[in-house]
């Protein structure tokens, strides 16, 4: 073989080896950029474990760290109860059935001549008890554990049931 037969090989050969020293190359480094890919899309810090997770199981555990909130609110101490939750707790003792004289919730008739009286003085009928002529109401309906807003919105929603 002359000496341009040589330089010819040399040249493919050359050529075929950079061909298969990128192929190697890329191989090499495909799995990499997959991982990192998937890194960024599950999150890095995430196990094998984690990232073989069907999606279900991880929304799942997603919505749980979500109820968490709602567990510590129970925990917390109830807050101020609406008038409804507590004309249940004390008022109805009385008001549901009419007993001593009281007006029945939900008897227009005999809430009439009461609402007439304006607000402000069933609030403070309610909060310090009132002598009727039909019967007598005791401070706080005899609960001295409601505040005063819960009372007054006891009232607010036994007159709007009533009138
Ligand atoms: C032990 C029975 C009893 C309970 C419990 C009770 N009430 Fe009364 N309430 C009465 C009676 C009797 C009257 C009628 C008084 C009258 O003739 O003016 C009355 C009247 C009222 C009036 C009208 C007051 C006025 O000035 O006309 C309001 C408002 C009222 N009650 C709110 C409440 C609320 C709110 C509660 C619960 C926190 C409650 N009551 C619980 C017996 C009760």
């Amino acid at each position: 073989m002359n000496k341009k037969g040589y330089s010819i090989i040399l040249g493919i050969s050359a050529v075929l080896m950079l061909f298969i020293f990128l192929l190697v190359g890329h191989h090499r480094d495909t799995p990499e950029r997959v991982r990192l890919d998937r890194g960024v899309l599950l999150g890095s810090g995430s196990s094998v474990a984690e990232r073989i997770k069907p999606v279900a199981q991880v929304n799942v555990a997603s919505a749980e760290t979500q109820r968490e909130p709602v567990k510590n609110a129970a925990a917390a101490p109830p807050r101020s109860r609406d008038g409804q939750q507590v004309y249940q707790t004390t008022c109805v003792a009385c008001h549901e059935a009419g007993i001593a004289g009281a007006p029945k919730l939900g008897d227009k008739g005999q809430w009439a001549k009461h609402v007439a009286k304006g607000l402000d003085t069933l609030y403070a009928s309610a909060l310090n008890g009132v002598q009727g002529s039909a019967g007598a109401m005791p401070p706080k309906g005899g609960n001295p554990g409601l505040s005063d807003a819960e009372v007054k919105a006891a009232v607010d929603y036994m007159v709007a049931r009533s009138k």
